[in-house]
């Protein structure tokens, strides 16, 4: 049989890394998908470069390198595009224009598909062709795979991660050797880690578009990114590093995405957030810029998925994937292939994303105070009031001007108790500046 035509939108890290891959193991591939995979034509901004990449290795001699993307979705010899360009309107237009043409797109973008997902795989499913993006997710972890495929026996309780290995690197090197936030940050820069804009990365968002499309898997909701809580670890203390560590936790930036019933109605929690995690957990010693990916789900129990979350040849692995299943499903019947989201489209749910406030989980609160007498009696009589059971408590030696921390951690409540807390708090005379606030998960 004829080898699949590919072509390659970008060929930065993840296309050269997607190149090379294909290059290496074309004969293992070509066993698996049942022919060959071939790269046609390459798009690229700068072609002498595009040129010296898929060189390098040899090859790349057969390979046709424009500097127009849409000359590649608009080639009718082409049968996959493969978007690895990132951004949002240019590779939705391109995605779109690929798949009115009739072709199959593997894409590594989360960001467009948490955002523009819902438009793309309508198209999709109207043209009747396959929109694949293990790559958007975990990198080289399969976790779309298990979480579509592997696990459709199960009703999907809850699914926790390491989704973002740059700030999963940054919060690691903080703990291990006390150094600042700004110093990790640019280390992590210069390893790569980080996206163009690493706003993205330490605020959350990156993670928070990885968890939108894992919710919308998991739960066969549609995506609904806006819908997200997100903070990031910009605003974390190395002090309260230190405090979790006493108390037997680690801070990690996860995405967080569970079933929750809220006054007899179900809804979706979806947030992403520093957390506290048990450092007994395994999923509390990923270190690096490792991720990892937490589900429970009612018949399997929990699973966890662990790896690079990041990189050229890791996250090729992921693209390659995505061909191979493309290749092999490409004659069938798009009714007997995998659905999009899992899910089939007529039965995707409109569970709601639940506010913030509504959300259950346990809290780490550390309250700056004026070490006087009744200060622990008024904390422990507001949160008591507010219906908020106490864990734990850490009260420090008292520092400057008397003045000293006092941290606690508590039992599962709703934040919406807590923030009332919070405000009383503040309000106390003795209590100074704002109460720090990091939501702990036991994922027992
Ligand atoms: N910038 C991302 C991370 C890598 O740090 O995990 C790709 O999603």
């Amino acid at each position: 049989m004829k080898p699949i035509k590919a072509g390659l939108l970008g060929v930065g890290t993840v296309g050269a890394g997607t190149f090379h891959v294909l290059q290496r193991n074309q004969e293992e591939i070509r066993r698996r998908a049942g022919r060959g995979i071939e790269v046609a034509m390459v798009a690229a901004r700068d072609l002498e470069r595009a040129r010296r990449v898929i060189g390098l290795k040899g090859g790349g001699e057969d390979v046709e390198v424009v500097g127009d993307p849409f000359a590649v979705v608009n080639n009718p010899d082409i049968d996959i595009v493969v978007e690895l360009i990132g951004g949002y309107e240019l590779a939705r237009e391109l995605v779109l224009q690929a798949i009115a043409n009739g072709k199959h797109v593997v894409t590594a973008n989360k960001a467009l598909l948490a955002l523009h997902g819902n438009e793309i795989f309508e198209a999709a499913q109207a043209k009747g062709v396959m929109v694949a993006f293990e790559a958007a997710v975990a990198g080289g972890v399969p976790i779309i795979k298990a979480l579509r495929e592997g696990l459709s026996a199960n009703r999907i309780e809850s699914v926790a991660g390491i989704i973002n290995g740059t700030t999963n690197f940054i919060l690691s090197e903080m703990r291990d050797k006390g150094l600042d936030f700004g110093t990790v940050l640019k280390q992590a820069q210069e390893l790569g880690y980080a996206e163009a804009d690493p706003t993205f990365d330490i605020e959350g968002v990156d993670a928070a578009h990885k968890l939108t499309i894992m919710a919308a898997i998991a739960f066969g909701i549609p995506m609904q990114f806006a819908s997200s809580h997100i903070e990031g670890i910009s605003q974390l203390q190395a002090v309260d590093i230190r405090y979790a560590e006493q108390l037997g936790y680690r801070i990690k930036l996860l995405g967080i995405t569970r079933r929750t019933v809220v006054d007899g109605a179900e809804g979706i929690e979806l947030r992403v957030h520093p957390t506290l995690i048990p450092s007994a957990r395994l999923i509390a010693n990923v270190e690096g810029a490792m991720n990892a990916v937490l589900v429970k789900a009612d018949a399997v129990g929990t699973t966890l998925y662990y790896g690079k979350g990041a990189g050229a040849e890791p996250t090729a692995s992921a693209v390659i994937a995505d061909l191979v299943d493309v290749t092999r499903l490409a004659t069938v019947d798009p009714y007997q292939r995998v659905p999009h989201l899992a899910f089939q489209p007529a039965e995707l749910a409109d569970l709601p994303i639940l506010p913030m406030e509504e959300i259950r989980t346990a809290y780490y609160l550390r309250v700056y105070v004026q070490d006087q007498l009744g200060v622990m009696a008024d904390l422990t009589r507001i949160l008591a009031e507010a219906g908020i059971s106490i864990d734990a408590v850490l009260q420090k030696e008292p520092g400057e001007k008397a003045r000293t921390d006092i941290v606690i951690i508590t039992h599962q409540t709703r934040e919406k108790f807590v923030n009332a807390a919070i405000a009383k708090i503040e309000a106390l005379s003795t209590v100074v500046g704002k109460v720090v606030r990091i939501r702990l998960e036991s994922l027992g």
